[in-house]
């Protein structure tokens, strides 16, 4: 189930309950009905973006709530995990942001916090022009950021996978003995962007490194992906995202991986009511709280593109692949039978970067949820809130549906994300993973 710390669905309705965003009840409530629902996991995106066109602020974003506000899912996390036992919990947290001793520490105290629920979205970041603005930096070019992405995360999986022996904690208060200096060891890591010597302090907990989850889905992204990932959050037309999974599954084999070890996950936008009728008059309501302008705020925060100010009728000119900001949502709208600018704006006023919507009732919305699956090779679905922001018509009504056809689990014990995710015994990372190579040798003392 996908969240941001933010209003969500079309927060201008009265039935909108997510202007409650900064209220910690509504986190937890939501994480333990999700939980006894029998949902794998709640998913917090975020990043420090906000559309920005010609240097500015538009207006409309802050008037309209697009993308923006937002608060910090690091500062919700432990309460929702102290008030779950069962609920996955997944947080991103960006690559060209944070620093990987940061992201390293972070993670690994959450694992111990959650026990063993947590997982780490890597991005390298939508609203980067505004991110770089805040943050008083330039704009790092969108291939570099992939390159540093990587570096970051082998300097992160070092500090997970390398720094302790399993054993390495002793706690022997009779002898004071608290760490083991010979199975506990500094990493170093001389990387192209990064360079570290030390160790890190948190000891292992149930999972050692976050279960790896990765967004960003243009061409170096998907490499990114098929390298560290072990599930990925896709959202476009079903065709390309055919083709993202397949590109990510060969790209995963050409790293030595099983393909089918990266679950793919496609987020979507369930509109789903006691009948079709009542979907559609929902969806339909929550399209008209939406207009052209707030469409193109978003598009200009996952682009920097302002498609306000060019031509309607003409589709996206092709330098629009250069832009330095998000690439998925421009070369999703390139190409022989690319759509106008018009279209564009239309297609996010309706669904945003989420692709076709699945509409109808519950048995529907199924039925046309497995195709998709079975048309792209996906393993799964991120669900989007709907109008309400939240999630209560798909627990209720599509949840149920599911189990009946054997799609999601019977009730299942507390266990680690991973597991959940890969089945029982797999609490660690696989040893094929690039980061078990990293599990270490040589000792501090
Ligand atoms: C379901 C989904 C969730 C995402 N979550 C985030 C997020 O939390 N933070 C973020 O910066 N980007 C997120 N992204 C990715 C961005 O939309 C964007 O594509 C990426 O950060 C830039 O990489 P790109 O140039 O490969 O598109 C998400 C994408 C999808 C499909």
């Amino acid at each position: 189930m996908f969240q941001a710390i933010t209003v969500m669905g079309a927060w201008k309705l009265p039935e909108n309950t997510s202007v409650d965003f900064l209220d910690l009840d509504y986190w937890v409530g939501m994480a333990q009905r999700l939980e006894a629902a029998g949902v794998d996991f709640l998913f917090f995106a975020d990043d420090y973006g906000y559309p920005v066109v010609d240097d500015e602020v538009p207006a409309n974003a802050l008037r309209g709530a697009i993308q923006f506000p937002k608060g910090d899912p690091m500062t919700v996390l432990p309460a929702v995990a102290a008030m779950t036992e069962k609920l996955g919990l997944v947080a991103t947290l960006s690559t060209t942001v944070e620093k990987p001793p940061m992201v390293a520490r972070k993670m690994a105290t959450l694992d111990h916090l959650t026990r063993g629920r947590i997982g780490w979205n890597i991005v390298t970041g939508a609203g980067q022009n505004a991110s770089a603005r805040l943050f008083g930096v330039p704009m790092k070019e969108h291939d570099l950021r992939y390159e540093i992405a990587a570096d970051h995360v082998d300097l992160s999986l070092k500090l997970w996978e390398g720094s302790w022996d399993d054993d390495g904690l002793v706690l022997d208060r009779a002898n004071g003995v608290f760490a083991d200096p010979a199975r506990v060891r500094e990493i170093t890591h001389d990387g192209p962007h990064f360079t570290a010597k030390g160790v890190l302090t948190v000891p292992p907990g149930p999972q050692r490194t976050p279960v790896l989850f990765q967004a960003g889905t243009s061409a170096p992204g998907r490499d990114l992906a098929a390298r560290y990932a072990e599930a990925v959050f896709l959202a476009a037309e079903v065709p390309a995202m055919k083709e993202q999974i397949a590109d990510i599954r060969r790209r995963a084999a050409d790293y030595g991986r099983d393909p089918r070890s990266i679950k793919c996950l496609i987020a979507g936008t369930f509109y789903v009511g006691e009948t079709e009728e009542e979907a559609r008059a929902i969806r339909a309501r929550q399209v008209a709280t939406f207009s052209l302008d707030d469409a193109a705020a978003m598009y200009a925060f996952y682009t920097g593109l302002d498609l306000s100010s060019m031509d309607p009728d003409k589709p996206l000119d092709p330098s629009a692949a250069l832009t330095q900001t998000g690439r998925t949502n421009v070369e999703r709208y390139l190409g022989p039978d690319a759509p106008t600018v018009r279209e564009i704006l239309e297609e996010f006023q309706r669904n945003s970067v989420m692709g076709k919507p699945y509409i109808g009732d519950a048995s529907q919305v199924a039925d046309q949820a497995e195709a998709v699956i079975a048309e792209t090779d996906a393993d799964g679905f991120l669900v989007q809130p709907d109008h309400t922001g939240g999630f209560d018509r798909f627990v209720d009504l599509v949840m149920p549906e599911l189990r009946a056809r054997g799609l999601v689990a019977g009730d299942l014990p507390a266990m680690t994300l991973r597991e959940r995710l890969l089945g029982e015994g797999n609490a660690r990372l696989a040893p094929e993973h690039i980061g078990a190579g990293y599990r270490s040798a040589g000792a501090l003392a």
